[in-house]
């Protein structure tokens, strides 16, 4: 997860969860596990109530990291200068077991 600062950019508002891996690493559900951490660090550690996550259409890897972390489909937004998929996660739909459990 990253929390934004004014060196990056920062259309979204939100707390996101975003990665990116060598490609040498890419399929092997690291992704998935290191956001998850994440993920359960920035609801109980952080206290979020919600964390959303963003990925052009054609990015399907992205999507599916997303889905497997329990995020559900918000809809498209327009941010980083492109129009992209996004995803939200609550803590009450994280506490109700949509998600994985935290590591
Ligand atoms: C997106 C990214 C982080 C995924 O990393 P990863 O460690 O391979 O992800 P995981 O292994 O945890 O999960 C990837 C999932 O996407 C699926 N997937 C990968 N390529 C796919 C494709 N072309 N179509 C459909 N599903 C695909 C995998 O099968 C896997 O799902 P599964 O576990 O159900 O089989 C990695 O590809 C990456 O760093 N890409 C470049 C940076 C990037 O695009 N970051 C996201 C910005 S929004």
């Amino acid at each position: 997860m990253r929390y934004w600062n004014s060196a990056l950019p920062h259309d979204v508002a939100e707390a996101e969860v975003t990665y990116a891996l060598v490609p040498a690493s890419w399929g092997r559900g690291h992704a998935t596990e290191g956001a998850a951490a994440a993920l359960a660090f920035g609801f109980l550690d952080g206290g979020l109530s919600e964390v959303v996550g963003v990925a052009r259409e054609a990015n399907l890897a992205s999507l599916r990291v997303m889905e497997k972390l329990g995020m559900s489909f918000v809809g498209t937004r327009f941010c980083y200068g492109a129009e992209l998929v996004e995803y939200e996660l609550t803590a009450a739909a994280r506490g109700s077991g949509a998600v994985a459990a935290p590591l």
